[in-house]
C-alpha cells in the first residue's frame, strides 16, 4: 500500500525552462500537485502521482551530462572500473544522454538507448543508438540480431521510469548469463540524511533504497549482489544486479549497506513522518533567510538552473521577489525561465560579478567544485547561501 507522507505543493516540470515569461507562454504551464508516498509492501519512495514520460523526454531535453567536470570524470573512472571487472564484449547503457559514458568504450561493443531525440542524434553517427525509450518490444528486437549484454549501465534513469515492472523484465531479457546490470541512482539514505528534499521532482518518480531495490527486481529473476556508495548528485548508490542463476555472491558490501538502512529505518514509515516535519522546518528557515537579505537590500543570484532548485522554489515560493537572476553554464538553458517560477537564467560570465553579494547552491551537489571555481567571488565578499542538510549561509 502506497502511504503518503510528504507534499511538496504545485509544481510545473522541473525540465521546462520557458523561453519567454509573457503571460501567453506562462498560461500554458503545466502543473501538478507533488506528493511522495512510502509502499508499505516493498518499502519504496515514489512520487505519487508521476507524469507520463512523453511529455518529460522530448526532443528539447536541456540536461547535458558532459557539461560538468565532475560528471565526466566519474562516467569514466566508472567505464574503466567496470572494464577491468567484467571485460564487457557487449555494453548498453539505457539513458545514454549525450554519451558521456559510453565514448570511454570501444564502439563495436556500445549499444546506446536514448528516447530524447536531440540528445541521441548527439550520439548516433558513431554509436549504435536507438532514440526510444527502453521497453520489453524494444529489448527483444534489440538482442533479435546482437549478442545478449554482458554490462548494462544505467545512471540516473532507472528511478525516472514508471513502470519499473516491465524495465526490469527488459534487462532480464537482455542480459547474457552472467552479465550485470550496474545502475546507479540518488540515494534515499542519503536523501533522508541530508533533508535533501529536492530530490523529489517529476522526473524522479523513485528514490531508490539496496532494501526497496532487492525487493522490485525479485520479480524479474534478478538478485543484488553487490552496492556502493557514490558521491555523485549529492550522494547516490552504485547497484550490482544479475540474473538469479549468475555466479555473482552477495558480497559484505552489501549486507553492510542493507544493515545500515535499516538501522536507519528506512523501512519503517515513521521516518518519513519525522523526514516530513524536517522538511517544512527547512521551508520557514530558507525564506527567512531570504526575507532578511532583501531587508537589508542585498543582490542575491541563484547558481545553477537545477531541476532540484525548480522544486525548492516552487515550494518554498521563492521567485523574482527574492532571487534577480540564476546563472547556469548550459546554453540552452541560458536566456530561458525557469520553471513555475519564472526567474531570468544568464550565463555566469555575465552574471557572477562584485555586484553579487549572495548566491543560492541550486547545483549543492556540486558545491565542492563551485566552491573551488568561484574563489574570487568568495575573496571579493560573495558567499553562498544552501539549504543542504539545513538552510544556512555557508561561512567561508
Ligand atoms: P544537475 O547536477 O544535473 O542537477 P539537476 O539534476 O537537479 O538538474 O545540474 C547542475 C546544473 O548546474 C547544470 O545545469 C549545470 C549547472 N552548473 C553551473 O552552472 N556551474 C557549475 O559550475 C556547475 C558544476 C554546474
Amino acid at each position: 500500500m502506497n502511504k503518503i507522507f510528504l507534499n511538496l505543493g504545485k509544481q510545473p516540470l522541473a525540465n521546462s525552462f520557458l523561453s519567454s515569461n509573457s503571460k501567453k507562454k506562462q498560461s500554458k504551464e503545466f502543473f501538478y500537485n507533488l506528493k511522495v508516498a512510502f509502499n508499505t509492501k516493498n518499502f519504496l519512495v515514489s512520487v505519487a502521482n508521476p507524469v507520463n514520460p512523453k511529455f518529460q523526454y522530448t526532443d528539447k531535453y536541456a540536461h547535458r551530462a558532459s557539461e560538468s567536470i565532475t560528471m565526466k570524470n566519474a562516467f569514466a573512472k566508472t567505464a574503466n572500473k567496470l572494464s577491468k571487472k567484467f571485460s564487457p564484449k557487449i555494453v548498453m547503457e539505457i539513458g545514454s544522454n549525450d554519451g558521456v559514458f559510453i565514448k570511454n568504450f570501444d564502439r563495436k561493443k556500445v549499444i546506446a538507448i536514448e528516447p530524447c531525440k536531440n540528445l541521441a542524434k548527439l550520439t548516433k553517427n558513431k554509436y549504435r543508438t536507438y532514440p526510444n525509450f527502453w521497453t520489453k518490444s524494444l529489448a527483444e528486437k534489440i538482442f533479435k540480431k546482437s549478442k545478449k549484454a554482458d554490462i548494462i549501465f544505467s545512471a540516473n534513469t532507472i528511478s525516472h521510469i514508471p513502470d519499473l515492472k516491465q524495465t526490469f523484465e527488459a534487462i532480464e531479457l537482455s542480459l547474457s548469463f552472467n552479465g550485470v546490470l550496474v545502475i546507479e541512482d540518488p540515494s534515499l539514505m542519503s536523501v533522508i540524511g541530508n533533508n535533501s528534499y529536492d530530490q523529489f521532482y517529476d522526473e524522479h518518480v523513485y528514490v531508490f533504497s539496496a532494501i526497496a531495490i532487492s525487493n522490485v527486481i525479485k520479480k524479474a529473476n534478478l538478485r543484488l549482489f553487490d552496492a556502493e556508495k557514490i558521491e555523485t548528485h549529492g550522494g547516490s548508490m552504485r547497484y550490482y544486479i544479475c540474473k538469479n542463476n549468475a555466479k555473482y555472491r552477495t558480497t559484505n558490501k552489501l549486507k553492510k549497506i542493507l544493515k545500515e538502512e535499516k538501522e536507519k529505518k528506512l523501512h519503517h514509515f515513521k521516518t518519513y513522518k519525522d523526514f516530513s516535519k524536517k522538511v517544512k522546518k527547512s521551508k520557514i528557515d530558507l525564506v527567512k533567510i531570504f526575507k532578511r537579505l532583501k531587508k537589508e537590500n542585498k543582490k542575491v543570484i541563484s547558481y545553477g538552473a537545477t531541476y532540484k532548485s525548480s522544486t525548492v522554489f516552487n515550494y518554498c515560493n521563492i521567485g523574482t521577489n527574492y532571487i534577480e537572476y540564476v546563472t547556469d553554464t548550459t546554453i540552452n538553458k541560458q536566456g530561458k525561465f525557469t520553471p513555475g517560477k519564472h526567474i531570468p537564467i544568464i550565463s555566469p560570465d555575465k552574471g557572477i560579478n562584485k555586484s553579487v553579494d549572495y548566491a543560492f547552491l541550486g547545483a549543492w551537489n556540486f558545491k565542492k567544485e563551485i566552491l573551488k571555481k568561484e574563489k574570487s567571488f568568495i575573496k571579493q565578499g560573495g558567499r553562498f547561501i544552501t539549504h543542504v542538510p539545513s538552510a544556512k549561509i555557508i561561512s567561508s
